[in-house]
């Protein structure tokens, strides 16, 4: 049997090329491995935790599903769907729930981090917090465990939710004898060290993130955003720095070879981002057609994700119904 691998990816805001080189690209080169069997879905209800309006999560959500279809994602060879069109997911979260200790949530980071700001600025420890966000690992670990996941890509930032994955799968075979798969995680370093605009670690929350898809005059413009020291034309650049960093993952060896070789000659800053901006562009441009063609053709990505619910609802209730049984239900 084919190893299975699964992630859920979500919606809470644009595409950026730290999201396509940390997460879509090596998700979709696994999707491509004979030996691996995947499942890809857009976490809609994770995130409800953040969004506030449906204006967002609809936007969000198609520009996810549009993002990962012009990366190359093959919806023939990748089970890729809405977490919210699986009921399924949502009964196997109650049931989970009673084997979920409590004081397991309270110890989830994302927790933790609300509670420690709220007593540090003194107020009550759970002020702000609500069930969606105490209760997120449980439904993450419904995702994973009605799919019957081995491994789950993810970034280092959701490793401790895969391990509580891991510990609830535990409990309930240890209650209710052998059933759920117990997962392991997949975790990509890489996706930590992907440099922003600003040299910082790319990442919605600094504000340095270059987006995947936008006009070409947009991404011009965030290019020029870039931040350089203040070394003059002539002056030899230090190969240390941002623009150098993300020309490397766009050009190959020999291009990026000249790029440094004209930097330590001197080649001013604006011309530098120039030299940047042609070869990300170059990169990104036939992926954003596709991007632009599937948001314009939203009825094809209506029905791909359709047939790709029906799918992984056919394992769903497959494993749901085993629960059921060992249950009592
Ligand atoms: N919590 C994940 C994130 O913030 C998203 C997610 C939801 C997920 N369910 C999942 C990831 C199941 C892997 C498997 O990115």
């Amino acid at each position: 049997m084919k190893e299975r691998i699964l992630t859920g990816i979500k919606p809470t805001g644009y595409a950026h090329i730290g999201n396509y080189f940390g997460a879509i690209k090596p998700a979709i080169e696994l999707s491509k491995e004979e030996k691996f069997d995947c499942f890809y879905f857009i976490a809609d209800y994770h995130a409800l935790t953040t969004l506030k309006t449906r204006e967002e999560m609809k936007e969000y959500t198609y520009n996810i599903a549009c993002t990962w279809l012009a990366c190359g994602l093959d919806p023939e060879k990748v089970v890729f769907y809405k977490q919210s069109d699986i009921p399924e997911v949502f009964e196997l979260n109650w049931i989970l729930s009673n084997v979920t200790a409590k004081g397991l949530m309270n110890r989830a980071h994302a927790y933790k981090a609300c509670v420690e700001k709220n007593e540090t600025a003194g107020e009550d420890r759970d002020a702000g917090v609500n069930m969606g966000l105490y209760n997120y690992p449980i439904l993450m670990a419904a995702d994973i465990l009605l799919f019957d996941a081995n491994y789950v890509p993810v970034g280092l930032d959701q490793k401790q939710h895969i391990e509580i994955a891991r510990d609830i799968a535990n409990n309930f075979n240890n209650k209710y004898g052998q059933t759920l798969v117990e997962p392991d995680g997949y975790i990509q370093e890489d996706f930590c060290t992907l440099v922003g605009l600003d040299g910082r670690k790319m990442s919605k929350s600094y504000g340095n993130t270059i987006q995947l898809f936008t006009s070409e005059d947009v991404l011009r413009k965030t290019i020029n955003r870039v931040v350089t020291d203040c070394r003059l034309p002539g002056e030899p650049k230090d190969l240390d720095c941002t623009v150098y960093k993300l020309y490397k993952l766009f050009a190959s060896a020999e291009q990026t070879e000249q790029f440094g070789k004209k930097l330590l000659e001197g080649l001013g800053w604006g011309d530098a981002k120039k030299e940047l901006f042609e070869v990300v562009n170059k990169f990104i441009k036939p992926m954003r057609e596709k991007y632009f063609y599937f948001m314009e053709h939203k009825d094809e990505v209506d029905k791909i994700l359709a047939s790709g619910a029906e799918k992984a609802r056919y394992v769903a209730r497959k494993t749901l119904s085993k629960v059921r049984k060992r249950i009592g239900v």
